[in-house]
């Protein structure tokens, strides 16, 4: 079982900075999963498109100034880290699963990508991306044929996951509440990994061992590590 600490240990350290991404590695996450959003055209790591929802600050990133942002503090004296800083802070040491919230964004993304490849240990192996726009998927991969994609669904599709094949997804990323046993046995006959999210109760990570998931996406990257090491 694979598993993606989910904003970084967000259960134990503000979600999406550089200290749950430091306390993920910590607890053995085989990656962490972030969030962009974009401001002044620089991606930051960030879920809320509204600072308010987890930093002291107030606006939206689309009205507020990058040398704002990074006066605030996002939990425990954090700053709201830029992708770049992430990638290179993360060295290599895991995987990082980077999910698309700003519209338009990848060739901003893609630009800090290769920018870490040159200038870092991080390998086009350790880089997921993944978005709910999977519009911007498709054009991402035009620009980046090598980069892993992620297709993320809130929903389970009639079509199960024939979309994630549209889109030459490596994996695709589901929602707890909907995932089954079908699902699951279309995407591996289809050749994709299946992770799921958000999953931070035992009960729900036996289970999703039991459906033969690839992995999960939790906020207790420990709690994880502890049991996938029993069963
Ligand atoms: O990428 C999986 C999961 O993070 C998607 O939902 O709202 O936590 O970004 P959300
Ligand atoms: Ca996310």
């Amino acid at each position: 079982m694979f598993i993606w600490a989910h904003r970084g240990a967000s259960s134990i350290a503000p979600e999406n900075t550089i200290k749950a991404f430091e306390q993920a590695i910590q607890a053995q996450a085989d990656g962490i999963e972030l969030d962009v959003q974009v401001v002044e055209n620089i991606p930051v790591v960030l879920h809320d498109a509204w600072l308010q929802q987890t930093t002291n600050g107030i606006g939206h990133v689309t009205q507020v100034a990058f040398g704002y942002l990074q006066s605030l503090d996002a939990g425990d004296g954090q700053s709201v880290p830029t992708l770049r800083d992430v990638l290179m802070h993360i060295n290599g040491r895991c995987k990082i699963n980077i999910e698309l919230k700003a519209a338009d964004c990848e060739a901003l993304i893609l630009a800090d990508i290769e920018y870490a490849l040159e200038h870092s240990a991080v390998t086009a192996d350790d880089i997921l991306v993944s978005s709910f726009n999977h519009r911007m998927l498709a054009r991402f991969a035009k620009l980046a044929p090598a980069i892993r994609l992620g297709a993320l669904t809130a929903n389970l599709p009639l079509s199960l996951a024939e979309f994630a094949t549209e889109l030459g997804a490596w994996s695709v990323h589901c929602a707890r509440d909907f995932i089954d046993q079908d699902f699951v046995q279309d995407a591996h006959q289809r050749g994709l990994k299946v992770f799921v999210y958000t999953i931070n109760h035992a009960e729900d990570m036996e289970k999703m061992h039991q459906l033969g998931v690839d992995g999960i996406f939790t906020d207790y990257p420990t709690r994880a590590r502890q049991l996938f090491s029993v069963v």
